[in-house]
Protein backbone atom coordinates (compact mmCIF):
# COMPACT_ATOMS: atom_id res chain seq x y z
CA UNK A 1 0.00 0.00 0.00
CA UNK A 2 2.48 2.37 1.14
CA UNK A 3 0.44 5.64 -0.16
CA UNK A 4 -0.23 4.06 -3.39
CA UNK A 5 -4.08 4.36 -4.01
CA UNK A 6 -5.51 1.03 -3.61
CA UNK A 7 -8.92 -0.56 -4.07
CA UNK A 8 -8.98 -4.43 -2.93
CA UNK A 9 -11.32 -6.84 -3.11
CA UNK A 10 -11.42 -9.95 -0.66
CA UNK A 11 -12.98 -12.86 -2.16
CA UNK A 12 -13.56 -16.46 -0.86
CA UNK A 13 -12.31 -19.17 -2.88
CA UNK A 14 -14.16 -22.23 -1.84
CA UNK A 15 -17.60 -22.75 -0.32
CA UNK A 16 -17.45 -19.74 2.14
CA UNK A 17 -15.65 -19.62 6.08
CA UNK A 18 -12.13 -19.44 4.53
CA UNK A 19 -10.71 -16.95 7.02
CA UNK A 20 -11.70 -13.65 5.57
CA UNK A 21 -12.75 -11.77 8.59
CA UNK A 22 -9.35 -12.69 10.02
CA UNK A 23 -7.94 -11.48 6.93
CA UNK A 24 -10.25 -8.51 6.55
CA UNK A 25 -9.16 -7.72 9.80
CA UNK A 26 -5.14 -7.99 9.51
CA UNK A 27 -5.30 -5.27 6.46
CA UNK A 28 -8.13 -3.16 7.27
CA UNK A 29 -5.53 -0.66 8.88
CA UNK A 30 -4.14 0.37 5.35
CA UNK A 31 -8.01 1.42 4.25
CA UNK A 32 -10.21 4.21 4.55
CA UNK A 33 -13.32 2.59 4.32
CA UNK A 34 -14.52 -1.23 4.57
CA UNK A 35 -17.43 -2.24 2.79
CA UNK A 36 -19.47 -5.26 1.90
CA UNK A 37 -21.74 -6.17 -1.82
CA UNK A 38 -23.60 -8.58 -1.18
CA UNK A 39 -25.38 -11.15 1.05
CA UNK A 40 -26.65 -10.71 4.41
CA UNK A 41 -26.61 -12.07 8.21
CA UNK A 42 -26.09 -15.60 6.64
CA UNK A 43 -22.51 -14.52 6.77
CA UNK A 44 -20.12 -15.51 9.79
CA UNK A 45 -16.83 -13.45 10.11
CA UNK A 46 -14.57 -14.03 13.15
CA UNK A 47 -11.96 -11.78 14.15
CA UNK A 48 -10.08 -12.33 17.89
CA UNK A 49 -10.07 -8.72 19.25
CA UNK A 50 -8.23 -8.49 22.14
CA UNK A 51 -8.43 -11.75 23.15
CA UNK A 52 -12.23 -12.30 22.03
CA UNK A 53 -13.88 -13.71 19.44
CA UNK A 54 -15.84 -11.30 17.40
CA UNK A 55 -18.42 -12.81 14.89
CA UNK A 56 -19.66 -10.56 12.10
CA UNK A 57 -22.96 -11.25 10.29
CA UNK A 58 -23.92 -7.85 8.58
CA UNK A 59 -21.08 -5.18 9.47
CA UNK A 60 -18.02 -5.02 7.25
CA UNK A 61 -15.37 -6.66 9.80
CA UNK A 62 -13.32 -3.97 8.91
CA UNK A 63 -14.88 -1.54 11.21
CA UNK A 64 -13.04 -2.68 14.18
CA UNK A 65 -10.47 -1.25 13.08
CA UNK A 66 -12.19 2.01 13.45
CA UNK A 67 -13.01 2.61 9.26
CA UNK A 68 -15.81 3.87 7.54
CA UNK A 69 -18.63 1.32 6.80
CA UNK A 70 -20.73 1.06 3.90
CA UNK A 71 -23.20 -1.41 3.29
CA UNK A 72 -24.00 -1.92 -0.44
CA UNK A 73 -27.33 -1.95 -2.41
CA UNK A 74 -26.59 -5.82 -3.24
CA UNK A 75 -27.21 -6.99 0.33
CA UNK A 76 -30.37 -7.94 2.15
CA UNK A 77 -30.05 -6.35 4.91
CA UNK A 78 -31.94 -7.61 8.31
CA UNK A 79 -32.63 -4.32 9.97
CA UNK A 80 -33.30 -6.00 13.75
CA UNK A 81 -29.75 -8.16 13.23
CA UNK A 82 -28.11 -5.00 11.86
CA UNK A 83 -29.13 -2.50 15.02
CA UNK A 84 -28.33 -5.21 17.35
CA UNK A 85 -24.66 -6.08 15.71
CA UNK A 86 -24.08 -2.17 15.94
CA UNK A 87 -24.63 -2.64 19.44
CA UNK A 88 -22.83 -5.49 20.30
CA UNK A 89 -19.51 -3.44 18.87
CA UNK A 90 -20.79 -0.51 20.41
CA UNK A 91 -20.29 -2.11 23.61
CA UNK A 92 -16.41 -3.10 22.77
CA UNK A 93 -16.13 0.70 22.85
CA UNK A 94 -16.27 1.08 19.13
CA UNK A 95 -18.71 3.38 17.38
CA UNK A 96 -18.67 2.87 13.85
CA UNK A 97 -19.42 5.70 11.06
CA UNK A 98 -21.67 3.35 8.55
CA UNK A 99 -23.38 4.36 5.80
CA UNK A 100 -26.44 2.26 4.41
CA UNK A 101 -27.70 2.16 0.72
CA UNK A 102 -31.14 2.92 0.41
CA UNK A 103 -31.57 0.22 -2.19
CA UNK A 104 -30.16 -2.30 -0.26
CA UNK A 105 -33.19 -5.17 0.22
CA UNK A 106 -34.50 -5.65 3.71
CA UNK A 107 -34.94 -9.15 5.24
CA UNK A 108 -37.70 -9.38 7.57
CA UNK A 109 -39.30 -12.09 9.62
CA UNK A 110 -41.46 -13.26 6.90
CA UNK A 111 -38.52 -14.13 4.81
CA UNK A 112 -36.58 -15.84 7.39
CA UNK A 113 -39.97 -18.24 8.26
CA UNK A 114 -40.57 -18.36 4.00
CA UNK A 115 -36.74 -19.33 4.17
CA UNK A 116 -37.27 -22.35 6.93
CA UNK A 117 -40.47 -23.54 4.80
CA UNK A 118 -38.78 -23.78 1.59
CA UNK A 119 -35.53 -25.20 2.61
CA UNK A 120 -37.89 -28.26 4.02
CA UNK A 121 -38.60 -28.74 0.42
CA UNK A 122 -35.13 -28.17 -1.68
CA UNK A 123 -33.23 -29.40 1.17
CA UNK A 124 -30.09 -26.57 0.03
CA UNK A 125 -29.21 -26.67 4.32
CA UNK A 126 -29.50 -22.64 4.06
CA UNK A 127 -28.68 -20.26 7.18
CA UNK A 128 -32.02 -19.73 7.72
CA UNK A 129 -31.50 -16.17 7.76
CA UNK A 130 -34.27 -15.59 5.25
CA UNK A 131 -31.77 -14.40 2.19
CA UNK A 132 -32.84 -16.49 -0.32
CA UNK A 133 -36.48 -15.14 -0.15
CA UNK A 134 -35.19 -11.53 0.23
CA UNK A 135 -33.31 -11.90 -3.62
CA UNK A 136 -36.64 -13.97 -5.10
CA UNK A 137 -39.14 -10.56 -3.57
CA UNK A 138 -35.74 -8.27 -5.31
CA UNK A 139 -35.74 -9.84 -8.87
CA UNK A 140 -39.45 -10.20 -8.71
CA UNK A 141 -39.60 -6.61 -8.36
CA UNK A 142 -41.64 -6.47 -5.16
CA UNK A 143 -38.91 -6.73 -2.48
CA UNK A 144 -38.67 -4.03 0.13
CA UNK A 145 -36.25 -1.56 0.14
CA UNK A 146 -34.35 -0.16 2.76
CA UNK A 147 -36.05 3.64 1.83
CA UNK A 148 -39.47 1.86 2.42
CA UNK A 149 -38.84 1.76 6.06
CA UNK A 150 -39.68 5.15 6.49
CA UNK A 151 -43.05 5.34 4.28
CA UNK A 152 -45.43 3.32 6.30
CA UNK A 153 -47.95 3.10 3.33
CA UNK A 154 -46.01 1.46 0.90
CA UNK A 155 -43.96 -0.87 3.71
CA UNK A 156 -47.57 -2.22 4.74
CA UNK A 157 -48.75 -1.91 1.26
CA UNK A 158 -45.64 -4.27 0.34
CA UNK A 159 -45.79 -6.64 3.20
CA UNK A 160 -49.27 -7.71 2.07
CA UNK A 161 -48.67 -8.00 -1.08
CA UNK A 162 -45.63 -10.62 -0.20
CA UNK A 163 -48.18 -12.01 2.22
CA UNK A 164 -50.56 -12.85 -1.08
CA UNK A 165 -47.73 -13.81 -3.15
CA UNK A 166 -46.52 -16.34 -1.39
CA UNK A 167 -49.70 -17.58 -0.01
CA UNK A 168 -49.19 -16.96 3.76
CA UNK A 169 -51.71 -17.53 6.06
CA UNK A 170 -49.72 -18.09 9.19
CA UNK A 171 -51.04 -15.99 12.06
CA UNK A 172 -48.03 -13.79 11.12
CA UNK A 173 -50.57 -11.57 9.03
CA UNK A 174 -50.90 -8.26 11.04
CA UNK A 175 -48.58 -6.42 8.82
CA UNK A 176 -49.59 -3.62 10.70
CA UNK A 177 -47.49 -4.82 13.77
CA UNK A 178 -44.58 -6.10 11.33
CA UNK A 179 -44.66 -2.65 9.59
CA UNK A 180 -44.27 -0.92 13.23
CA UNK A 181 -41.59 -3.07 14.29
CA UNK A 182 -39.90 -2.60 10.66
CA UNK A 183 -40.32 1.23 11.33
CA UNK A 184 -38.91 1.45 14.89
CA UNK A 185 -35.50 -0.30 13.41
CA UNK A 186 -35.62 1.98 10.34
CA UNK A 187 -35.84 5.19 12.84
CA UNK A 188 -32.40 4.00 14.87
CA UNK A 189 -30.80 3.49 11.40
CA UNK A 190 -32.20 6.48 9.70
CA UNK A 191 -29.08 9.21 9.73
CA UNK A 192 -26.80 6.05 8.11
CA UNK A 193 -29.05 5.40 5.10
CA UNK A 194 -27.64 7.35 2.07
CA UNK A 195 -26.74 7.12 -1.32
CA UNK A 196 -23.96 5.29 -1.32
CA UNK A 197 -23.04 4.55 -4.57
CA UNK A 198 -22.20 7.99 -4.40
CA UNK A 199 -19.68 8.32 -1.66
CA UNK A 200 -18.14 5.68 -2.25
CA UNK A 201 -17.17 6.95 -5.79
CA UNK A 202 -16.57 10.24 -4.45
CA UNK A 203 -13.85 8.50 -1.65
CA UNK A 204 -12.21 6.75 -5.02
CA UNK A 205 -12.38 9.85 -6.93
CA UNK A 206 -10.77 11.31 -4.09
CA UNK A 207 -7.75 9.04 -3.46
CA UNK A 208 -9.18 6.74 -0.29
CA UNK A 209 -8.57 3.19 -0.06
CA UNK A 210 -11.67 0.89 -0.01
CA UNK A 211 -11.63 -2.25 1.20
CA UNK A 212 -14.73 -4.64 -0.79
CA UNK A 213 -15.02 -8.04 1.88
CA UNK A 214 -17.02 -10.60 0.03
CA UNK A 215 -19.18 -12.28 1.64
CA UNK A 216 -19.16 -16.54 1.02
CA UNK A 217 -17.36 -18.24 -1.17
CA UNK A 218 -16.75 -18.55 -5.51
CA UNK A 219 -18.83 -21.92 -5.34
CA UNK A 220 -22.07 -20.21 -3.22
CA UNK A 221 -22.12 -17.79 -6.03
CA UNK A 222 -25.56 -18.09 -7.63
CA UNK A 223 -23.80 -17.87 -11.35
CA UNK A 224 -20.51 -19.70 -10.85
CA UNK A 225 -20.94 -22.11 -7.92
CA UNK A 226 -22.53 -25.47 -6.92
CA UNK A 227 -26.08 -24.59 -8.08
CA UNK A 228 -28.37 -25.02 -6.86
CA UNK A 229 -27.00 -25.74 -3.77
CA UNK A 230 -25.44 -22.09 -3.83
CA UNK A 231 -26.47 -18.59 -1.78
CA UNK A 232 -29.10 -15.91 -3.88
CA UNK A 233 -26.44 -13.50 -4.66
CA UNK A 234 -23.14 -13.08 -6.99
CA UNK A 235 -20.29 -13.91 -4.11
CA UNK A 236 -18.09 -13.51 -6.97
CA UNK A 237 -15.95 -10.05 -7.95
CA UNK A 238 -18.69 -8.77 -10.65
CA UNK A 239 -21.32 -8.73 -7.29
CA UNK A 240 -18.74 -5.72 -6.24
CA UNK A 241 -19.53 -3.66 -9.33
CA UNK A 242 -23.45 -4.33 -9.09
CA UNK A 243 -23.19 -4.29 -5.41
CA UNK A 244 -22.05 -1.20 -4.47
CA UNK A 245 -22.06 0.83 -8.29
CA UNK A 246 -18.13 0.77 -8.02
CA UNK A 247 -17.03 0.60 -11.98
CA UNK A 248 -14.76 -1.98 -12.75
CA UNK A 249 -11.79 -0.51 -13.67
CA UNK A 250 -11.67 0.58 -9.91
CA UNK A 251 -10.88 -2.53 -8.67
CA UNK A 252 -7.49 -2.34 -8.17
CA UNK A 253 -6.47 -5.77 -6.55
CA UNK A 254 -8.36 -9.00 -6.37
CA UNK A 255 -7.38 -11.24 -3.17
CA UNK A 256 -8.57 -14.67 -3.08
CA UNK A 257 -8.80 -16.27 0.47
CA UNK A 258 -8.25 -20.41 0.79
CA UNK A 259 -8.45 -22.42 3.22
CA UNK A 260 -5.26 -24.71 3.55
CA UNK A 261 -7.56 -27.58 2.99
CA UNK A 262 -11.85 -27.22 1.78
CA UNK A 263 -14.97 -27.19 4.19
CA UNK A 264 -18.80 -26.93 3.15
CA UNK A 265 -21.95 -26.02 5.16
CA UNK A 266 -24.92 -27.24 4.42
CA UNK A 267 -25.97 -29.79 1.18
CA UNK A 268 -24.19 -30.09 -2.58
CA UNK A 269 -21.41 -31.61 -3.62
CA UNK A 270 -17.93 -31.83 -1.84
CA UNK A 271 -15.71 -34.00 -4.18
CA UNK A 272 -12.84 -33.78 -2.15
CA UNK A 273 -14.87 -34.69 0.96
CA UNK A 274 -13.20 -36.95 3.63
CA UNK A 275 -15.73 -39.01 6.25
CA UNK A 276 -14.65 -41.21 9.01
CA UNK A 277 -12.73 -40.66 11.82
CA UNK A 278 -10.21 -38.94 9.62
CA UNK A 279 -13.09 -36.18 8.90
CA UNK A 280 -13.73 -35.79 12.50
CA UNK A 281 -10.22 -35.44 13.46
CA UNK A 282 -9.41 -32.67 10.72
CA UNK A 283 -12.95 -30.77 11.64
CA UNK A 284 -12.01 -31.15 15.72
CA UNK A 285 -8.50 -29.87 14.68
CA UNK A 286 -9.60 -27.19 12.69
CA UNK A 287 -12.72 -25.97 14.99
CA UNK A 288 -14.95 -26.32 11.78
CA UNK A 289 -18.20 -24.88 13.25
CA UNK A 290 -20.53 -22.73 11.92
CA UNK A 291 -19.62 -18.86 12.46
CA UNK A 292 -23.70 -18.45 12.06
CA UNK A 293 -25.59 -21.61 12.86
CA UNK A 294 -23.00 -23.56 14.49
CA UNK A 295 -23.72 -26.76 12.68
CA UNK A 296 -20.08 -29.04 12.31
CA UNK A 297 -18.83 -27.87 8.49
CA UNK A 298 -17.71 -30.79 6.31
CA UNK A 299 -14.09 -30.96 5.47
CA UNK A 300 -12.36 -32.56 2.83
CA UNK A 301 -9.01 -32.28 1.01
CA UNK A 302 -7.86 -29.09 -0.78
CA UNK A 303 -9.49 -28.94 -4.45
CA UNK A 304 -6.88 -27.34 -6.80
CA UNK A 305 -8.95 -27.21 -9.44
CA UNK A 306 -11.56 -24.93 -7.68
CA UNK A 307 -8.75 -22.96 -6.46
CA UNK A 308 -8.24 -22.70 -10.23
CA UNK A 309 -11.36 -21.98 -11.15
CA UNK A 310 -11.82 -19.34 -8.63
CA UNK A 311 -8.44 -17.83 -9.34
CA UNK A 312 -9.95 -17.65 -13.27
CA UNK A 313 -13.38 -16.30 -12.87
CA UNK A 314 -12.21 -13.42 -10.00
CA UNK A 315 -8.98 -12.44 -11.91
CA UNK A 316 -7.43 -13.54 -8.13
CA UNK A 317 -3.86 -11.54 -8.12
CA UNK A 318 -2.56 -12.98 -4.45
CA UNK A 319 -3.80 -15.53 -2.59
CA UNK A 320 -3.98 -15.34 1.26
CA UNK A 321 -3.42 -19.26 2.68
CA UNK A 322 -5.26 -19.55 5.84
CA UNK A 323 -5.12 -22.75 8.78
CA UNK A 324 -2.03 -24.35 7.91
CA UNK A 325 -1.47 -24.86 11.31
CA UNK A 326 -4.64 -27.24 10.93
CA UNK A 327 -2.74 -29.52 8.61
CA UNK A 328 1.10 -29.20 10.47
CA UNK A 329 1.77 -32.73 11.63
CA UNK A 330 0.38 -34.99 9.59
CA UNK A 331 2.94 -36.62 7.69
CA UNK A 332 1.43 -37.25 4.08
CA UNK A 333 -0.88 -34.24 2.56
CA UNK A 334 -3.22 -35.84 0.24
CA UNK A 335 -4.46 -32.93 -2.76
CA UNK A 336 -6.65 -32.77 -5.39
CA UNK A 337 -4.79 -32.33 -8.48
CA UNK A 338 -7.66 -32.65 -11.55
CA UNK A 339 -11.02 -34.21 -12.58
CA UNK A 340 -11.88 -37.24 -14.30
CA UNK A 341 -15.48 -37.39 -16.21
CA UNK A 342 -16.24 -40.15 -17.79
CA UNK A 343 -12.90 -40.70 -18.94
CA UNK A 344 -12.24 -37.23 -19.56
CA UNK A 345 -9.34 -35.32 -17.76
CA UNK A 346 -10.58 -31.83 -16.28
CA UNK A 347 -8.54 -29.06 -14.64
CA UNK A 348 -11.33 -27.08 -13.68
CA UNK A 349 -14.30 -28.65 -11.62
CA UNK A 350 -16.92 -29.82 -14.44
CA UNK A 351 -20.44 -28.82 -14.14
CA UNK A 352 -21.80 -32.46 -13.13
CA UNK A 353 -19.18 -32.12 -10.29
CA UNK A 354 -20.96 -35.18 -8.57
CA UNK A 355 -20.62 -37.45 -11.79
CA UNK A 356 -16.70 -37.09 -11.62
CA UNK A 357 -13.37 -38.67 -9.47
CA UNK A 358 -11.25 -36.51 -7.94
CA UNK A 359 -7.43 -37.46 -8.76
CA UNK A 360 -5.16 -36.81 -6.04
CA UNK A 361 -1.33 -36.48 -5.23
CA UNK A 362 0.40 -36.94 -2.18
CA UNK A 363 2.81 -34.24 -0.74
CA UNK A 364 4.74 -34.60 2.81
CA UNK A 365 4.10 -33.25 5.52
CA UNK A 366 5.24 -29.82 7.60
CA UNK A 367 5.94 -29.01 11.13
CA UNK A 368 6.28 -24.93 11.09
CA UNK A 369 5.93 -22.91 8.17
CA UNK A 370 9.72 -22.91 7.82
CA UNK A 371 9.91 -26.02 6.68
CA UNK A 372 10.92 -27.01 2.93
CA UNK A 373 7.70 -29.05 2.34
CA UNK A 374 5.49 -26.35 3.48
CA UNK A 375 7.46 -24.09 0.70
CA UNK A 376 6.89 -26.89 -1.77
CA UNK A 377 3.12 -26.56 -0.75
CA UNK A 378 3.17 -23.37 -1.35
CA UNK A 379 4.63 -23.26 -4.94
CA UNK A 380 2.40 -25.74 -5.86
CA UNK A 381 -0.54 -23.76 -5.19
CA UNK A 382 1.22 -20.90 -7.38
CA UNK A 383 2.16 -22.91 -10.30
CA UNK A 384 -1.11 -24.44 -10.21
CA UNK A 385 -3.46 -21.23 -10.06
CA UNK A 386 -1.22 -18.89 -11.30
CA UNK A 387 -1.24 -16.13 -8.31
CA UNK A 388 1.28 -15.54 -5.51
CA UNK A 389 0.61 -16.27 -1.98
CA UNK A 390 1.26 -13.78 -0.34
CA UNK A 391 0.04 -13.99 2.86
CA UNK A 392 -0.20 -17.21 4.78
CA UNK A 393 -2.34 -17.21 8.49
CA UNK A 394 -1.22 -20.24 10.96
CA UNK A 395 -4.22 -18.92 13.97
CA UNK A 396 -7.02 -17.12 14.38
CA UNK A 397 -5.05 -13.89 15.73
CA UNK A 398 -3.86 -10.68 13.47
CA UNK A 399 -0.26 -11.93 14.71
CA UNK A 400 -0.75 -15.39 13.29
CA UNK A 401 0.17 -13.86 9.97
CA UNK A 402 3.15 -13.83 7.32
CA UNK A 403 3.53 -11.81 4.59
CA UNK A 404 5.67 -13.72 1.74
P1 LIG B 1 -15.04 -16.34 7.12
O1 LIG B 1 -16.49 -16.58 7.02
O2 LIG B 1 -14.34 -16.56 5.83
O3 LIG B 1 -14.69 -15.02 7.72
O4 LIG B 1 -14.47 -17.46 8.12
P2 LIG B 1 -15.13 -17.91 9.53
O5 LIG B 1 -14.86 -16.86 10.53
O6 LIG B 1 -16.53 -18.36 9.32
O7 LIG B 1 -14.32 -19.23 9.81
C1 LIG B 1 -12.93 -19.24 9.96
C2 LIG B 1 -12.59 -19.80 11.36
O8 LIG B 1 -11.21 -20.12 11.41
C3 LIG B 1 -12.82 -18.78 12.48
O9 LIG B 1 -13.14 -19.48 13.65
C4 LIG B 1 -11.45 -18.11 12.61
O10 LIG B 1 -11.23 -17.57 13.91
C5 LIG B 1 -10.53 -19.27 12.35
N1 LIG B 1 -9.26 -18.94 11.70
C6 LIG B 1 -8.99 -18.00 10.75
N2 LIG B 1 -7.71 -18.12 10.32
C7 LIG B 1 -7.18 -19.15 11.00
C8 LIG B 1 -5.90 -19.80 10.97
O11 LIG B 1 -5.00 -19.45 10.22
N3 LIG B 1 -5.73 -20.87 11.80
C9 LIG B 1 -6.70 -21.32 12.64
N4 LIG B 1 -6.45 -22.37 13.41
N5 LIG B 1 -7.92 -20.74 12.69
C10 LIG B 1 -8.15 -19.68 11.88
P1 LIG C 1 -19.31 -16.68 5.08
O1 LIG C 1 -19.39 -15.26 4.58
C1 LIG C 1 -20.41 -20.85 4.54
C2 LIG C 1 -24.29 -21.65 2.70
C3 LIG C 1 -25.38 -22.31 3.53
C4 LIG C 1 -26.12 -23.08 2.45
C5 LIG C 1 -26.07 -22.12 1.27
C6 LIG C 1 -27.30 -21.25 1.10
O2 LIG C 1 -19.23 -16.79 6.56
O3 LIG C 1 -18.23 -17.42 4.36
P2 LIG C 1 -28.23 -19.13 2.42
O4 LIG C 1 -28.60 -18.98 3.87
O5 LIG C 1 -27.19 -18.17 1.98
O6 LIG C 1 -29.41 -19.15 1.51
O7 LIG C 1 -27.60 -20.62 2.33
O8 LIG C 1 -24.93 -21.30 1.47
N1 LIG C 1 -23.72 -20.40 3.26
C7 LIG C 1 -22.49 -20.32 3.79
N2 LIG C 1 -21.57 -21.27 4.01
N3 LIG C 1 -20.12 -19.56 4.82
C8 LIG C 1 -21.03 -18.59 4.58
O9 LIG C 1 -20.74 -17.28 4.70
C9 LIG C 1 -22.30 -18.95 4.07
N4 LIG C 1 -23.42 -18.27 3.74
C10 LIG C 1 -24.27 -19.17 3.23
O10 LIG C 1 -24.84 -23.16 4.51
O11 LIG C 1 -25.40 -24.22 2.11
MG1 LIG D 1 -18.00 -17.69 7.92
Amino acid sequence: MDGECMNLAIIGMQFGDEGKGKIVDYLADNFDAVTRFSGGSNAGHTVIYNGEKIKFHILPSGVLRGKIAIMGNGMAINPKKLVEEINMIENHGIHPKVFISSKAHVVTEIHEDLDSELDKLIKIGTTRQGIGPAYYEKYRRTGIRIADLFNREILEKKLKLMMKLNDIHIERNDTSTIASELMEYGKKIKEMVSDTEIIINNMINSGKNILFEGSQGTFLDVDFGTYPYVTSSNTTVGGIVTGLGVPPKKIDKVMGIAKAYTTRVGEGPFPTEVEGEEGKKLREKGGEYGATTGRARRVGYLDLPMLRYATTINGIDEIALTKVDVLQGYPMIKIGIKYKCHGKEHIYPPPDLHKCEVEYIDIDGWNNINDENFKKYIKLIEKETVARVTLVSYGPKREDTVKL
